[in-house]
């Protein structure tokens, strides 16, 4: 598992805004008052959503405060779950994932290549600030292995020439065409469908 690195450098405050706070209450009110701490995963979601997607220490207090609950509690739940960031990520936030289907089938060049081009370390911004790069768990698309999820979607089907162009796009600022490098269409056979031939859409 991946450590969640904490950031050395931590804004002050922190408080959501009113739209935001409104989203809270209504996560909040889907439980009983007395389990109010049930809300906790939402309310980090939706600070971290909130915060250019990193949550800083003052986040968590915050959602403490609201959740009344001991910040340490709301800390270790924020640590825990490798979806949570607590340090900055960059504009595009690049998740290798290195379960063994994915490291089998080629992840460690793909991480070579985020380490040569991106940063030395998981977890800190390139030089122009862009791009930052961690290692992840399985992320369920095994089947188009190796494959990086950026920001929201996935790229799947790589080799080290397509991530290579995938990463200096990135970096140039570009957003580059998700999915299969292969060209498949979802999890499909390489070389076409050969079953339910019948049925369209399938
Ligand atoms: S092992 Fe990489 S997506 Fe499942």
């Amino acid at each position: 598992m991946t450590l969640n690195k904490i950031s050395k450098t931590q804004p002050e405050l922190f408080e959501f805004t009113s739209a935001n706070l409104l989203k809270a209450e209504k996560e909040i009110d889907k439980y009983p008052k007395s389990r109010k701490a049930s809300a906790v995963l939402a309310l980090l979601y939706l600070a971290q959503n909130q915060n250019n997607n990193w949550i800083p220490m003052s986040a968590i207090k915050y959602v403490a405060r609201l959740l009344n609950m001991p910040y340490i509690k709301v800390y270790e739940v924020a640590t825990f779950y490798s979806m949570f960031n607590l340090s900055p990520v960059g504009k595009y936030f690049v998740q290798v994932c290195t379960t063994t289907p994915c490291m089998i089938r080629g992840a460690k060049k793909i991480t070579d290549i985020c380490k040569k081009n991106i940063s030395q370390n998981q977890n800190e911004l390139s030089e122009n600030k862009l791009c930052s790069w961690t290692e992840v768990e399985c992320l369920g698309a095994c089947v188009n292995a190796p494959m990086m999820q950026i920001n929201q979607d996935y790229f799947e089907d790589l080799n080290e020439t397509k991530t290579d162009e995938i990463i200096q796009k990135l970096l140039k600022d570009e957003f580059p065409e998700p999915g299969s490098a292969k060209n498949r269409k979802n999890n499909a056979p390489e070389k076409g469908k050969t079953t339910l031939l019948e049925v369209k859409n399938a």
